[in-house]
């Protein structure tokens, strides 16, 4: 069950004055500075066009949520509701979580908000941070960044085939180009009933059940189908002799999964079928998929999802069917980082303004406050240097133009405006407000 990782009550902080700081970011958790960010905010904003482009609009929901949420949307034999949810107690005593996913999250919106009564089909998109309580290791993460895609309301199967669409021209959108589909179909309550009943039997064998870790048969108990969470390698070969799902998908079932698979054939998305890819979470419902790489490692998937067909009953809504995906940003963009994509870079600055002398610094708020006004991103130096210092920092920016502003300039009523790719240089009014834009472009733009 969830772990109590602290009570949200605000106490007076004690200031230690001149004490060195010892204070680290916690485990698992990252700081992006801007280099980074900027890959990250280029990132978003491929997946949002793309997300736009086929007709999913996006929906904030709070970080922080009802544990009861998760224990029931997520499922209680997860791994993330038995040992990975951060979870705490707010003052009036209500237990809270940070949310370790989005989709329990998005469920309740739609209840919330009385979607299904506006339209039959919602088509939405999220992303921001998730948290689990995770061993920390390369590609996982205590907080990490999730894009995600949920279609509410649509049973067909052509609604799954958009989904895996979606995710794969994302994917392919962001640079991801060695990525595998891997499909499988856990098929309905009733296929699963059968085969339940059927795994059971042969994970209670003596000589399974003696040789399957602790937590497989924790699992034995729970969900005997979570077995195939199991990453541990004595398991996983027990477990390629234990009957798969798709021997007992019902007619329906087959029905649905061979169109799909017909639809990801006709788009051309290539799959390999694989009957143990359960996922970790208790929603599904018939189709499941998972897109991995081989540029990352253990931790090779970079985005999951499938159908939930019984999920927005589970928190008491109407029958109402559902399929959906997500996707880890900090793994994509590794894996780009480790294909051979040219890496963006942050763009050029346009103008570095020089102030040489009192006279100067006293006009460059103006000056900048116009070239931004104009559209142009300025920037200057704010530590008195000399003009040398100052070129020096105007190329660590990568600016493509340097106005210099000196007393002689202003004397003079020009500014010198030089070009830092070697261009040259020319003069223009030192009067900001006879100035246009065609003044700064054009020049190694
Ligand atoms: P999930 O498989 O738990 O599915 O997570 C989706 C993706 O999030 C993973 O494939 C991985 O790329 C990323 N991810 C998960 N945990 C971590 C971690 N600790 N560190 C870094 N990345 C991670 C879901 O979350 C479902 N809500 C997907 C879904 C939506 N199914 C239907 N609709």
């Amino acid at each position: 069950m969830p772990v109590a990782v602290g009570r949200l009550w605000c106490m007076a902080p004690t200031i230690m004055m001149n004490s060195p700081l010892d204070i680290h970011r916690l485990q698992g958790t990252a700081d992006l500075l801007p280099a980074e960010s900027f890959r990250w905010t280029q990132a978003e904003q491929v997946i949002r066009g793309t997300m736009l482009r086929f007709g999913f609009g996006e929906i904030r929901f709070p970080v922080l949520e009802p544990t009861e949420l998760f224990a029931r949307g997520t499922g209680a034999s997860t791994d993330i509701v038995q040992k990975e949810m951060y979870t705490l107690t707010d003052r009036g005593g209500r237990s809270l979580t940070l949310r370790p996913e989005g989709t329990p999250s998005v469920v309740r919106a739609y209840l919330e908000e009385n979607l299904g009564s506006q339209r039959p089909v919602w088509k939405l998109f999220y992303l921001g941070p998730m948290f689990r309580a995770e061993r920390p290791q390369k590609g996982r993460y205590r907080q990490f960044h999730q894009f995600g895609a949920e279609m509410i309301g649509a049973a067909s199967p052509e609604s799954d085939v958009e989904l895996i669409a979606l995710g794969h021209t994302i994917l392919r959108d962001l640079g991801m180009n060695a990525v595998r589909l891997h499909l499988n179909s856990i098929g309905s309550p009733d296929a699963r009933r059968a085969h339940n009943e059927k795994l059971l039997a042969f994970l209670e064998q003596p000589d399974v059940f003696q040789k399957i870790d602790e937590d497989c048969r924790r699992r034995v108990q729970t969900n005997p189908l979570r077995v195939f969470d199991c990453k541990n390698e004595e398991c996983v070969r027990i477990l390629r002799h234990a009957p798969t799902i798709d021997q007992f998908l019902t007619a329906e079932d087959q029905e649905h999964f061979a169109r799909v698979r017909h639809g990801l054939e006709t788009l051309g998305i290539a799959y390999d079928l694989d009957p143990r890819m359960v996922r970790g979470l208790d929603y599904y419902t018939r189709t499941t998929f998972e897109f991995k790489t081989n540029l990352l490692g253990a931790q090779d998937t970079v985005c999951g999802g499938g159908r939930y067909d019984l999920l927005v009953e589970t928190f008491g809504g109407p029958a109402t069917p559902a399929v959906g995906f997500a996707s880890g940003i900090e793994r994509i963009l590794a894996a780009v980082g480790e294909s051979d994509v040219a890496p963006v870079a942050l763009p050029r600055l346009d103008v570095f303004v020089c102030g040489l002398g009192d006279n100067a610094r006293g006009l460059t708020a103006a000056i900048l406050s116009r070239l931004r006004g104009l559209g142009l991103s300025a920037d200057t130096d704010f530590l008195g240097r000399g003009l040398k210092a100052q070129m020096k920092e105007a190329n660590r920016l990568a600016a493509r133009l340097a106005l210099i502003v000196g007393d002689d300039e202003i004397a003079r009523g020009r500014f010198a405006l030089r070009q830092m790719d070697g261009g040259g240089q020319s003069e223009i009014p030192a009067d900001p407000s006879q100035w246009d834009k065609g003044l700064f472009v054009g020049v190694n733009a």
